[in-house]
């Protein structure tokens, strides 16, 4: 059962080629994951240097993968790593990437201008066929395909972080996108062996609208001395039972992400108290202490 929820055959996915755009934490996931289940992949960033870090952080999870599907078999674990591997290509240039594509997924930064100047050359460079998905945290999908002239061909295909664990995919459809690119991105999803639930193009859709706001309470608790990180992660662990604490989680996801999603929402909605910023956080960014990805945010990392 462990081994269908993470391999697959190339015959059976209906996306063949997929492009992913953003080496980072989740883009180096989606990548991983879509090349471990069959899926050619491509992934693209700004320089050789990111790739190669994207390449290295992908290998060892492929390695933590493989332990957990081949426990007691060296040469099949092996195997896996190298076919995944084998299926991966990385490359700087977005415009040729896509030039053949069935599926284009972008994990590029939180940033809306960001987004668009991409999307406008993609949207030149790929053929008509090609899918667009985004795999914003926080955007409005519908704002993100802007730009684009494929809007029916555009929605959002949004990870949890870390990918290769994390079992959900939330797919987002705006009311351009149509049933067939609609339906191409849930089968796609169901290929990489994740769980897909259909969700509104609503800030946050379902998982984000509830796990911001809950964090940004912890922050606020914090700034009011009412207990330390360590206790408040300790409580919702053992109080909760919640596998990290909303701190531990803060510095996972990072504090750039969560920084850019409480300001977009609270540009919004600056009414709405839950999608207040906390001081404490954006200070945090502010020093860099972006969390484990730069060695300390809420804790230090070594
Ligand atoms: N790649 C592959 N496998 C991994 C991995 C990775 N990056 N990280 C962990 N694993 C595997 C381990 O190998 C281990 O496998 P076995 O059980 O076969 O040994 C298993 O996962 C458990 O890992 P660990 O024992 O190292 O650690 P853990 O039990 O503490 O689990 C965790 C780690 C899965 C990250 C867990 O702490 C967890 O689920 N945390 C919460 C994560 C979460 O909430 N993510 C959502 C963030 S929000 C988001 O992503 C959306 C957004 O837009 C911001
Ligand atoms: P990250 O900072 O780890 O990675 C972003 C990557 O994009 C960097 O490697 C950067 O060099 C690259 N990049 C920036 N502009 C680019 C461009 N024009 N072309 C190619 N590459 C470019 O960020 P992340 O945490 O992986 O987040 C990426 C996206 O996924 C964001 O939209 C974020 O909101 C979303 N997301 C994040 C999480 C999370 O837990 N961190 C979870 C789900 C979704």
């Amino acid at each position: 059962i462990r081994k269908r929820l993470f391999t697959t055959t190339v015959q059976m996915n209906i996306v063949k080629k997929l492009t992913v755009i953003g080496g980072g934490l989740m883009g180096s996931g989606i990548a991983q994951v879509a090349a471990q289940t069959g899926h050619n992949v491509t992934l693209v960033d700004l320089s050789p240097q990111i790739l190669n870090r994207a390449v290295k952080q992908i290998d060892l999870s492929l390695t933590k993968v493989a332990k957990t599907l081949y426990r007691d078999n060296s040469v099949e674990a092996d195997q896996f790593i190298y076919a995944s591997k084998d299926r991966l290509k990385v490359s700087t240039d977005a415009s040729k990437a896509v030039e053949d594509s069935d599926l284009v997924i972008e994990a590029i930064v939180e940033s809306i201008d960001a987004k668009h100047a991409l999307f406008k050359i993609l949207d030149e460079a790929a053929p008509p066929k090609t899918i667009f998905a985004s795999n914003t945290s926080s955007l409005n999908i519908s704002e993100i395909a802007a730009p684009v002239k494929r809007k029916d061909r555009f929605g959002g295909m949004h990870f949890f972080s870390p990918v290769p664990v994390m079992k959900l995919l939330e797919v987002i459809r705006t009311p351009d996108t149509s049933e067939e690119a609609h339906n191409k991105m849930m089968a796609c999803g169901r290929a990489m062996k994740k769980v897909c639930i259909a969700c509104k193009d609503t800030p946050g859709f379902i998982v984000n609208r509830l796990l911001l706001p809950y964090m940004s309470e912890a922050m606020k608790m914090l700034e009011r001395g009412d207990a330390t990180p360590q206790d408040i992660d300790l409580a919702m662990k053992l109080g909760a039972g919640y596998p990290m604490g909303p701190f531990e989680l803060a510095d996972y996801v990072g504090n750039d992400i969560s920084l850019a999603v409480l300001q977009t929402w609270n540009r919004k909605y600056p009414n709405d108290p839950a999608f207040q910023v906390s001081g404490v956080l954006k200070k945090l960014v502010q020093e860099n202490k972006l969390g484990c990805k730069t060695g300390e945010g809420f804790y230090k990392y070594s």
